[in-house]
């Protein structure tokens, strides 16, 4: 398998070398949250959940949300900030490249899973994505801008991986999804880049 695995997300967790943790959630989920984008109610899932800040978040807006890791730290870390804070949420421990719900959901909230994930399974990811949602189901995407230098000799460098816009149109080909019009929302990243927030429409 190409790319990093759950040892290796788990070794990040238990060293504390978890540079993309912001020890809150996204200013960019609160905007949407604040928005109306998770209405109380509503089916949400957060794969490659992490430390669980916006799981919680999302918890105490009344979603009915679940989290997804691989990895036994993150899902440990996620259900520990939901029980502090009183929150019920589902907090599983699956690969997102395989698992599936048990019906489709509203909404999915992709912040850092793809850019965690080397390029090789953004296919599979990206198709995994489109299932899980409703059709008429929304996407909220954070997609990671962290070019690597390498890149211009054609090395695959990550993560984070880059998710450059024109790849991301590939992945998420207007066929099966509806875009909005750019410019989009540049999201300032602890990793010392930017994300572009994007919401996108499963048709
Ligand atoms: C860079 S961290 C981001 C965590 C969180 N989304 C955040 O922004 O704080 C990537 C997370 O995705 C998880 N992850 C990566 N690949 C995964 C996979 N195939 N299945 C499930 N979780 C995965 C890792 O374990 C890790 O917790």
């Amino acid at each position: 398998m190409a790319g990093p695995d759950a040892a290796f997300w788990q070794a990040r967790f238990e060293t504390g070398t978890t540079p993309w943790d912001r020890g809150a959630a996204s200013p960019q989920l609160l905007r949407w949250r604040d928005a109306g984008a998770f209405p109380a109610g509503s089916s949400v899932l957060v794969p490659g959940c992490g430390s669980g800040w916006e799981l919680a978040e999302l918890a105490a807006a009344g979603v009915a949300v679940t989290g997804l890791d691989y990895a036994p730290a993150a899902v440990e870390r996620s259900a520990q900030r939901l029980a502090e804070r009183g929150l019920q949420a589902g907090v599983l421990q699956a690969d997102v490249l395989q698992w599936s719900p048990p019906q489709p959901v509203d909404t999915v909230y992709e912040q850092t899973c793809l850019c965690a994930l080397h390029p090789d399974h953004w296919t599979a990811y990206a198709a995994q994505l489109h299932a899980w949602l409703r059709p008429g189901g929304r996407l909220l995407a954070l997609f990671m801008q962290a070019p690597a230098a390498g890149a211009a000799d054609g090395y695959i460098t990550g993560p984070p991986y880059h998710c450059d816009i024109h790849a991301m149109r590939a992945l998420f080909a207007a066929v099966r999804w509806s875009w909005p019009k750019p410019p989009y929302e540049r999201v300032i990243h602890p990793l010392g880049a930017h994300e572009l927030a994007v919401v996108l429409t499963r048709l």
